[in-house]
C-alpha cells in the first residue's frame, strides 16, 4: 500500500519525507488554510520536497470553473493531481480532464455508487473519507471494502485512496483490505512507528551500554 501524507504543512512533509516512508501528498482547502500561506506557495514548496503525486483541490463547483482551475493547477508541476469534489459538475470535469491526460483525485466519496461513477468518469483516485463515515456511526472500512470489490469485479483502474484516516487501526484495516493508498496525517504516521517495547528495549540497551568497560 502506498502511503501519502495528508497535510499542507511543509515541516510535517519534510519530516515524513526524511524518514523515507511517503509516496505522495494530499491537501485540501482546510489543510491549506491552516498554514496561513498562499495556496501556490504551499504547492511550490511541496513539489520541491516530494517526488510523487501531490493532490491539489479546486474551489470551483461548476464544470467550466473546475476544468479551468484544474488545467492551471496541473500545469504548475507534473506531479500535481487535481482534486475534484464528487458532484455532477465534478464528474463532467473528471471526464474532460481525464481525456486530456490530467490525473484526478475525486474527493468526498461516501458511497460505493459514488465511487463507481467516479471510476466510470475516469478518476485516477477515489477518496473515501473513512473517519467522517465513522463519525456518523457508519463503517468507513466497509465502504473501502465495497470500493475495492467493485473496482476488482470490473477491472476498473481507479485507485482507492483511503482518506480522513484518524488512527493506526484505520491504516492496518486499509492495508488488510488491499486499498491502493492511505493518506495519513503526520501525527498518525508517528503513531504507526511507536511501540512501548521498542522504547523500553532501547532504554535498557543504552543503560547496559554504559556498563561496558572502555577498552
Ligand atoms: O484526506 C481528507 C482529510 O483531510 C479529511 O480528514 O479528519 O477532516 O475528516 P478529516
Amino acid at each position: 500500500m502506498k502511503i501519502f501524507i495528508d497535510t499542507a504543512d511543509i515541516e510535517e512533509i519534510r519530516d515524513a519525507a526524511a524518514m523515507g516512508v511517503i509516496d505522495g501528498v494530499t491537501t485540501n482547502p482546510s489543510l491549506v488554510a491552516k498554514t496561513g500561506r498562499p495556496f501556490k506557495d504551499v504547492l511550490v514548496d511541496i513539489c520541491e520536497v516530494v517526488d510523487g503525486p501531490i493532490s491539489a483541490e479546486v474551489i470551483a463547483t461548476d464544470y467550466e470553473g473546475i476544468v479551468n482551475e484544474a488545467r492551471k493547477l496541473s500545469a504548475m508541476h507534473e506531479n500535481i493531481v487535481v482534486k475534484v469534489p464528487l458532484i455532477a459538475e465534478g464528474l463532467k470535469a473528471v471526464r474532460t480532464l481525464s481525456d486530456e491526460g490530467i490525473r484526478v483525485n475525486v474527493t468526498l466519496c461516501f458511497s460505493a455508487t459514488q465511487g463507481l461513477l467516479a471510476a466510470k468518469a475516469g478518476a485516477t483516485y477515489i477518496s473515501p473519507f473513512v473517519g467522517r463515515v465513522d463519525d456518523i456511526s457508519g463503517s468507513g472500512m466497509e465502504l473501502v471494502e465495497q470500493l475495492v470489490t467493485v473496482y476488482q469485479n470490473y477491472g476498473l483502474s481507479t485507485q482507492v485512496l483511503v482518506a480522513s484516516v484518524r488512527h493506526p487501526v484505520h491504516v492496518v484495516q486499509a492495508s488488510l483490505i488491499g486499498a491502493d493508498v492511505a493518506t495519513i496525517p503526520h501525527k498518525v504516521i508517528h503513531q504507526l512507528l511507536k511501540h512501548p517495547l521498542t522504547d523500553i528495549g532501547l532504554e535498557r540497551f543504552l543503560a547496559d551500554a554504559k556498563k561496558i568497560p572502555t577498552g
